[in-house]
Order: C-alpha cells, then structure tokens, then sequence
C-alpha cells in the first residue's frame, strides 16, 4: 500500500532522509522506531503528502503521489487516519465540538447525525464522559483518546498513523492507548507507530524499522529486533532489561 523508493528529504542544508526504500503492504502493524530527530515524523508527512522528496518516490494504492497537487491529494490523505505528534485539539472548543470539527467541515450531517457520531466515536475511545469537558480539563491520555476520535471522525481509513501516540503517559494510559490501537486495527486495517518507546512499539506491531542517521539500519520483525546488535537498537531495547 505504501513504496517509498529510494527517497531523500531534507530541511533546507540538513538531510534527514538519505535514500530510503520499503514497502508497507495492507494491513501490517509496524513501528517506525529511532532517536528524536531521526525524521520519523517526516516520513509520516511525506506519506500523506505534506511534504515532498527532494528525490525518490512515494506511492500509495499504486499512485504515484510524488507530484500531486495539493487538491489531488485528498484522496489520498482520505485512506488514512493520522493523529500527530503535537495531537492539537482546539483550546477553544470542548470535547464533542472538537471531534465535530471534520464532520462539519466535510459532511453534511445534520445536527442530531453529528451528536450521534460523536457519542459513538468517543465510546469507542473510551472517552463518552468527557464529551462537555474543556480541553484543558482533559488528562494526557483523555487528550490522546479525545484526538483518535477525531482522526476517526471523517473517514474509514485503510490504515492509521499515529505518532507518538504514547508518548508522556503514564505506564497505565500507555498500556491502553496501545490496546485501543490493537482494537482499532482488529479488522485488518494496518496501522504504523512511530514511537521511540520500544515497549509500545512491542505490544501493536509486528514488524520493526529503526532509523539512524536517515537510513533504515533495520528492518525485521519481533526477533529480528531482540536479537539485533546495532549498538542504538540495542540501547533502545535496554528500555525493556530495565523493568524485567
Ligand atoms: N519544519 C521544519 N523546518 C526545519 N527543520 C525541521 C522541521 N521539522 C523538523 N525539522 C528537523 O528535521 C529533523 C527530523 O525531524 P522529525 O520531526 O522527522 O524527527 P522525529 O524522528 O519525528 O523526532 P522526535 O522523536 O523528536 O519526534 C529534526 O532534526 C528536526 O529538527
Ligand atoms: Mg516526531
């Protein structure tokens, strides 16, 4: 479903990508792992076309969306469901209006269809008691679940990105935000993590890219990841020695 070939990217003098390739089919639950600035963020906007390769080729569904205008991609960002990083709910809305928001924008629910949507895609996250609450009276975790609903909001996506999704919670909120993952992608649609959290990383997929110094050092599946010697897998995975 995805094929990055042979893609480069950098931010003005500074590489970030060098000449990456892999291929991401239908379906697959896979971590994208490595140290911060590593440019994991970066591949999840080049897939839904935020950003362009300075070279190389990006193709979804078989689409090359390398050159694509912006209104063309549309349908393209349409086969994902992405919560980034920064996860940014509106400050100024409450809960259902901030999950809302898309369905307003793109839909032509009306009112009591939109109630309804909302309530049934906060069950889903675990957050329907929140529906009135403010953001700012949201914990880490509620915000997180709060922004999947969101990104469920509009479409069904063939598959969800989530960055760092666990990212700052605690041990108990991490561990459900990854079961809510695993309950999302229960039907076969595929999901990528990108985390530096190892542990999460372990509990929702089951194939491993570790990115250093913009090149794919590994790529593999739950062995190929324990029983790795490169010396920065190896000290992301002393994460794990550390609790057992
Ligand atoms: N808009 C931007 N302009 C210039 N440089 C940027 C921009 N966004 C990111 N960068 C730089 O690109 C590099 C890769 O960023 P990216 O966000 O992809 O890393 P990351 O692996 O997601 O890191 P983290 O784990 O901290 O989220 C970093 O060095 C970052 O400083
Ligand atoms: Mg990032």
């Amino acid at each position: 479903m995805i094929v990055f070939e042979k893609v480069s990217f950098s931010y003005s003098e500074n590489l970030i990508l060098n000449n990456i390739s892999f291929k991401i089919g239908e379906g697959e639950k896979v971590a994208i792992l490595g140290g911060s600035g590593g440019g994991k963020t970066t591949i999840l906007k080049l897939i839904v076309g935020l950003l362009k390769p300075d070279s190389g080729r990006i193709i979804i569904d078989g689409v090359d969306i390398t050159d694509l205008e912006e209104d063309e991609l549309m349908e393209v960002r349409r086969k994902f469901s992405i919560v980034f990083q920064d996860g940014a709910l509106f400050d100024s809305l409450n809960v259902k209006e901030n999950v809302a928001f898309c369905l307003r924008e793109y839909t032509n629910m009306t009112e009591k269809e939109i109630d309804e949507k909302v309530d049934e895609l906060l069950t889903i996250v675990g957050v329907e008691h929140a529906k009135y609450y403010m953001t700012d009276e949201l914990s880490g975790g509620m915000h997180r679940r709060v922004a999947i609903a969101r990104s469920l909001a509009v479409s069904k996506p063939k598959m969800f990105l989530y960055d760092e999704a666990t990212t700052g919670l605690d041990p108990v909120n991490a561990l459900n935000i990854c079961n809510l993952i695993n309950e999302l992608s229960k039907n076969g649609t595929g999901h990528i993590i990108v985390t530096h959290r190892v542990i999460d990383a372990l509990r929702v997929a089951d194939r491993f890219i570790f990115l250093k110094d913009g090149q794919i050092v590994l790529d593999g599946d739950r062995s190929i990841l324990l029983s790795s010697n490169i010396s920065d897998v190896m000290i992301f995975l002393s994460e794990l020695k550390q609790i057992s």
